[in-house]
């Protein structure tokens, strides 16, 4: 059904002409159309209203012509259905004026109706499907719940989350318990995105790094599970985990369609330790963007060759930087489809 379906069958495991390209936060951000939507609507705004929403989805589909489209949205939406202010400052990012401190806190934490509290979510879905009129397929999104949890504890954006860390290890039950509130409301949010009409998931764990191989299980991978779980029947899941080289091999083996890598793991370690079956997705340092065009070429030819054409998707370690000039996000998305094997 979906015209351009190279996405849909590198998660398969299907064999490509060549890989698909896409790139993690390439809704918003660097497109100087984006930029001058920033000016006029908030960043809420932006996300609540659908008709924003598909514009901005559908932008690098036209602009940069990457192979799938990620929903314009944040991961934040759904804390915020929880009962938690957030609010997202200009230059700064994300902040919480009542960040989660205490159990009490944790008991002011809601699982809400999805539909009630979140429906402009689905509505922006379902009008850039008509959008995007089955050229690509489009992704849906929700973070990890660790993820979420970093936000909601540490209040702001961190280099280490250390007030996140030290809540789970001095409260690690009421930790938990914010954990699985989190988890049971994602699960509710991306099966109500499935019914939207989204034709992936990704999971976005862009903290788990900080955690150590053990207590990532405790505290993240437990949730990402119940997730999969939850999901794969009904959709291909992505797993993206930044910095969680050490848990591809459980990653592997969870149901999940494919797994994202960061640039700090070699693709040869990357199907080491996931199995050398499983698709991966990554893995391009997102600062390289800063060469010259020509690198960048030269460099993502080679990313494609050490990973091999077929159980891959081409992609970034991490989102795209603001400030990337638009010619050389396209010189990495042109060396992918120019691609030719060896
Ligand atoms: O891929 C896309 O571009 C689709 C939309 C998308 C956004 N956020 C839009 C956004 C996606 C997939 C996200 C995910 C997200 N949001 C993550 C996980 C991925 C990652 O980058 O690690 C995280 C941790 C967040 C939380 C968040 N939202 C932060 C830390 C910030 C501020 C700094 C930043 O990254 O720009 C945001 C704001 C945000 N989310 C912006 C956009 C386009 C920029 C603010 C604005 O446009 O006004």
């Amino acid at each position: 059904m979906i015209k351009n379906d190279l996405f849909l069958r590198a998660l398969k495991g299907e064999t490509v002409e060549r890989p698909p390209v896409w790139m993690m936060r390439q809704a918003g951000r660097y497109l100087p159309d984006f930029m001058k939507l920033k000016e006029k609507y908030d960043f809420f705004t932006r996300c609540r209203t659908p008709e924003l929403a598909a514009e901005i989805t559908t932008m690098p589909i036209e602009q940069v012509g990457t192979d799938a489209a990620i929903l314009f949205s944040d991961i934040l939406v759904v804390p915020q259905a929880m009962n938690v202010e957030i609010e997202m400052k200009p230059g700064v990012g994300p902040f919480l004026p009542n960040p989660v401190r205490s159990p009490l806190d944790v008991n002011d934490i809601i699982v809400p109706d999805v539909y009630e509290e979140l429906g402009y979510v689905y509505d922006a879905i379902k009008l850039t499907k008509e959008r995007l009129n089955d050229e690509v397929p489009l992704i849906g999104f929700a973070g990890s719940p660790w993820t979420i949890l970093c936000y909601l504890v540490q209040g702001q954006g961190s280099k280490n989350f250390d007030k996140a860390k030290e809540f789970c290890f001095k409260r690690p039950d009421a930790a938990q318990v914010l954990l699985q509130k989190i988890t049971d409301t994602t699960i509710a949010y991306l099966k109500g995105k499935v019914k939207a009409g989204v034709d992936t998931i990704q999971i976005f764990d862009s903290w788990g790094g900080l955690l150590s191989p053990t207590d990532y299980q405790t505290y993240s991978w437990k949730y990402i599970q119940q997730i999969i779980d939850a999901l794969k029947d009904e959709i291909p899941v992505i797993a993206y985990g930044k910095g969680c080289w050490f848990a591809l091999k459980e990653m592997s083996q969870s149901g999940a369609a494919a797994l994202g890598v960061d640039w700090t793991c070699s693709a040869m370690n990357a199907r080491y330790l996931s199995g050398g079956q499983i698709t991966l997705q990554g893995n391009f340092d997102p600062s390289r963007l800063y060469s010259s065009p020509q690198e960048i070429k030269k460099m993502t030819t080679q990313m494609i060759d050490e990973f091999g054409k077929d159980r891959y998707i081409a992609n970034l370690g991490h989102g795209i930087l603001p400030d990337i000039p638009v010619k050389n996000a396209q010189a990495f998305v042109d060396a992918v489809k120019e691609y030719k094997p060896r």
